[in-house]
Order: structure tokens, then C-alpha cells, then sequence
């Protein structure tokens, strides 16, 4: 796809936001279904081209929002007036429409924390009430949005525990509201579910014209994410992809080698007989040479003739 990323508004860790023009040039050129089993925040669906969209996760809140942002899409301008409302209510900043006085004064003594500290008490309020009614996907998405790196945090008792964050609502929320619902509006076929990667690819169908895009957690980096991810699930995903090009399923897979001083052999051992590319922030090379302290890869079993 030609033209800027745009960002989903879930602003997810380890989004593939600014890796999506590479990625778009190496997935095939037609795509019937894009599946995205690990879809997280969605932003290869919302960059990639295909006839349709399949979007997967594990994490029933990640799902929620897309489910709530799609049935909302249509009437955009009204969610938009509804989260504004909102944030005026908790009394929380809102820094696309103003930047208040107190906020001034608390940045020349807090240049780094200035919006968590004028947020912190109404963050909390709100987190309560979402704690307290977790039906309430419009006050999830408010958290996520003032929270700490935009994070999705839970802790054992099921309760939503992400602490205030440096952010608020700025121009660039509503902009990525407005991608995303443009997204849904283009694509009159989106699917979305809530499964484990092989349950999900268990209950599909594939023609040869679907694709399936596989970012996992990565094995060898940390995010919250990660806890639930583990060696046996590598291994698990591997076999799964190995069926797949056994049964001549295309997909492609992103991935880690190295990062810092750990370096994921169980993926380099497994991806020799693939195609793998190295994805890089300014160019794509077969074989990358340059010494760095992280190394992105992205695998696949079907190239281009
Ligand atoms: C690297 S993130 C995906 C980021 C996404 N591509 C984006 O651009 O926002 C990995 C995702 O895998 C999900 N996940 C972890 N284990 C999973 C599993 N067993 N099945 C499906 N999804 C899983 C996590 O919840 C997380 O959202």
C-alpha cells in the first residue's frame, strides 16, 4: 500500500506501525483474507491490503476495544464527543482542545511528568469506575489512552492496575480514531476473535489466496505481553507454520534473532529453510551484515515470481 502508516489507536506496544511499508512490500500482492493472528493493536490489518480482514488475539480486552471501535465506527463523531465528555467529567487534561494554566505552571516544575502529575487523582477515579463496572469498554479505552505507555495491565484479581502515564487525548488520538474508522468503513468484512493461534488456524479454511501474518511476542525481548509467552509456544507456532507450507498456506512471520546479548536460536535453526529478510528502519537486505544490537527478521514461505 502506497501513502503514510497510519497508527491504530490502541498506540500497542510492539506495534508494527512504522515497520508496515516494508512489511507491505514483501506480503503477497493479492490477498483475498489477511489474517492477523496476533493482531494486538491491528496495525498491519490497518496498513495491509487485502479483500478482507480477520483480526486474532488471546487477549480478550485487546479484542474488546476493536470490538467496541468497529460497532462505533459508523457514528465516529459521536464517540468523539462521548470520550470528550468524558474527560471533562473525571476532569482530566485535554490537551487538543487547551493547554490550561495549571498545566503551564506544573510543567515549568515537572518537564517530564507534568500531565501525570495534573492526571493522577482523576486516572485513579476513572480506573475505579472501570474497575468496579468492566462492561465499561469506553472508560478501558480512556485508561489506555492516559495510562503508562498505553499499556493494558491487569493484575491477579482481574483488576486493571496501569498507573497514570506522562500522555493525554492530543490531536493525534482523534487522527488515528479517524484512520481506523475510515479502515472499518473501507472494509465491509472484518472479523475479529479471541483465540489461541492454533485453535484459531484450526476453525479456518484457507484458499491460496489468503495469507496469514503471524507476530508473536518475541521469545528473547520483555513486554507484558511476554509472560504468557514461552519457549513451548515457539516450538508450537513453528510446527503450526510447517503444516501450514506443507498444506500450502502462505504466511509470513515477524520475528527477533538477536536483541542485546540474547539471541532466539530455536528461530534462526527453524528459519533456514524459509526466506527470511531483514527488516530494518530504513531498508531491507537478505543478508545484513551491519553489526547491531538488535536484529528484526521477517520470515516467510511465499515470495513474489
Ligand atoms: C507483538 S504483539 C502484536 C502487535 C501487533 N502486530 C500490532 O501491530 O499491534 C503480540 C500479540 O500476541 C498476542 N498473543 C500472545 N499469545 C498469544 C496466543 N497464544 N495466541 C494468540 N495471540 C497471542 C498478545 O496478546 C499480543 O497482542
Amino acid at each position: 500500500m502506497s501513502g503514510k502508516s497510519v497508527r491504530s489507536p490502541l498506540f500497542y506496544v510492539g506495534d508494527k506501525y512504522k515497520l508496515t511499508p516494508q512489511l507491505n512490500s514483501l506480503f503477497p500482492n493479492n490477498i483475498n483474507i489477511f489474517h492477523d493472528v496476533f493482531a494486538g493493536g491491528g496495525s498491519a490489518s490497518l496498513n495491509a491490503k487485502a479483500n478482507s480482514f480477520s483480526l486474532n488475539d488471546v487477549d480478550k480486552n485487546v479484542i474488546s476495544i476493536h470490538e467496541f471501535l468497529i460497532e462505533n465506527s459508523p457514528k465516529l463523531d459521536e464517540l468523539i464527543l462521548h470520550f470528550y465528555e468524558l474527560i471533562d467529567m473525571y476532569g482530566l487534561s485535554h490537551s487538543e482542545l487547551n493547554l490550561n494554566n495549571i498545566i503551564v505552571d506544573l510543567k515549568k516544575d515537572y518537564p517530564k511528568t507534568y500531565f501525570s502529575k495534573y492526571n493522577k487523582n482523576q486516572y485513579l477515579q476513572m480506573r475505579d469506575d472501570y474497575n468496579g463496572n468492566k462492561d465499561r469498554i469506553d472508560l478501558l479505552y480512556l485508561l489506555i489512552i492516559y495510562g503508562f505507555n498505553h499499556m493494558i495491565r491487569y493484575n491477579k484479581l482481574g483488576n486493571f492496575n496501569l498507573p497514570v502515564g506522562n500522555v493525554d487525548w492530543n490531536k493525534n488520538v482523534t487522527k488515528a480514531l479517524k484512520d481506523y474508522s475510515d479502515w472499518v468503513l473501507r472494509n465491509n468484512e472484518i472479523n475479529i476473535s479471541n483465540l489461541d493461534f492454533e485453535s484459531y488456524i484450526s476453525i479456518q479454511n484457507p484458499t491460496e489466496d489468503d495469507f496469514f501474518y503471524f507476530d508473536p511476542p518475541y521469545l528473547i525481548t520483555s513486554s507484558d505481553y511476554n509472560k504468557i509467552w514461552s519457549v513451548d509456544n515457539e516450538r508450537r507456532l513453528y510446527k503450526l507454520l510447517d503444516k501450514l507450507s506443507d498444506e500450502g498456506v502462505s504466511w509470513g512471520l515477524s520475528n527477533m534473532v538477536y536483541h542485546k546479548d540474547r539471541t532466539n536460536e530455536i528461530l534462526t535453526e527453524w528459519s533456514d529453510k524459509y526466506h527470511v529478510f531483514a527488516i530494518t528502519s530504513n531498508y531491507i537486505s537478505r543478508f545484513d551484515n551491519s553489526i547491531k544490537n538488535s536484529k528484526e527478521i521477517y520470515v516467510t514461505n511465499k515470495i513474489e515470481e
